[in-house]
């Protein structure tokens, strides 16, 4: 077991279970609609050729297989997950595919030593849980060579991703979050970098240089039909993350719930299955000279 800092014990067990189960269960869209705004920050700020590369929080790891191809043979291309089985399954993927140049490990990243120095460090999505992100972006800062890049993908505010937002607003109608619950959680949520005066700060205090936030809007797919959808909302994010600490608790109201999100996920039914809007920062930022 890799150590971790305590305050991130209680979002390690819930990566590592609970969250970890729901991300297999829906990993077709988590790896297409996410997949969509990685590449658009990869396309912005690639990895070059020959590069050392971190992937940060890397999940189920195709991101970092992908890097691997950016930078070819003679680069690296290392992911780092504090999610023990989204690091043994990343792992059992790369060696099918006979990957050479791509790398896992477990480790916590406020705290692990990272190993480095990297060229590039890249996270799709995996930068918001820490409990201190300032101590783990400091860590991360003195993984990487002077003058490396990083680029981060993280959610902007919900406004402008109704997708989730207006689900957790039917949610929060019914249930409040709870003060007490058995569930772990998972940290300070998937929204906690939306703002962009907030993140320049973190980063800017974590020692980084160059810091530019380019906003990224595209389509999301949801799910193939409005149950599939309505499943996914309801099982992952911020309207996931409250059911899921109510648990069984939550059983008398969740049919009357279903129905009011079934009925706001309507307006984004396609041909091509429930497609929504969604928002993001492409973090990017240097590591200067010490
Ligand atoms: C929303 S998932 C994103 C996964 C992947 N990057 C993707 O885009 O599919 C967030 C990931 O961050 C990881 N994570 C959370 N806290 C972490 C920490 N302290 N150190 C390393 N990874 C962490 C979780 O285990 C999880 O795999």
């Amino acid at each position: 077991m890799a150590e971790v800092a305590p305050a991130n014990a209680e979002s390690t067990e819930a990566w590592s279970g609970p969250l970890f189960e729901r991300f297999v269960r829906f990993r077709p869209y988590v790896a297409e609609g996410l997949g969509r705004h990685g590449e658009a920050a990869m396309a912005a700020h690639p990895p070059r050729p020959g590069d050392r590369v971190l992937d940060i929080g890397c999940g189920f790891g195709d991101t970092t297989r992908r890097l691997a191809g950016l930078v070819g043979e003679k680069g690296l291309a290392v992911g780092v997950d504090v999610s023990q089985p989204f690091v043994q399954l990343a792992m059992e993927e790369a060696e099918a595919e006979g990957l050479a140049n791509v790398d896992y490990f477990v480790g916590d990243v406020q705290i692990a030593d990272l190993g480095g120095p990297f060229d590039y460090v890249f996270s799709r999505m995996g930068v918001m849980f820490f409990a201190n992100p300032v101590q783990a972006l400091r860590n991360v800062r003195r993984a990487m060579r002077p003058g490396g890049r990083t680029v981060f993908v993280v959610w902007r505010r919900k406004l402008d991703n109704g997708w989730v937002h207006e689900a957790e607003q039917v949610v929060e109608r019914y249930l409040e979050h709870p003060e007490e619950t058995e569930e772990p959680t998972c940290g300070p949520g998937p929204f906690s970098m939306a703002n962009a005066d907030t993140v320049s700060e973190q980063m800017a205090i974590a020692g980084f240089a160059a810091i530019e936030l380019r906003r990224c809007d595209l389509p999301l797919t949801m799910g193939a039909d409005l149950d599939g959808a309505v499943d996914l909302v309801m099982s992952i994010g911020p309207a996931g993350e409250v059911l899921r600490l109510w648990g069984d608790r939550a059983d008398e109201i969740r049919p009357t719930i279903t129905a009011e999100i079934r009925g706001v996920l309507e307006q984004y039914e396609t041909e091509d299955g429930v497609v929504a809007p969604s928002s993001t920062w492409i973090v990017s930022a240097v590591a200067p000279d010490v």
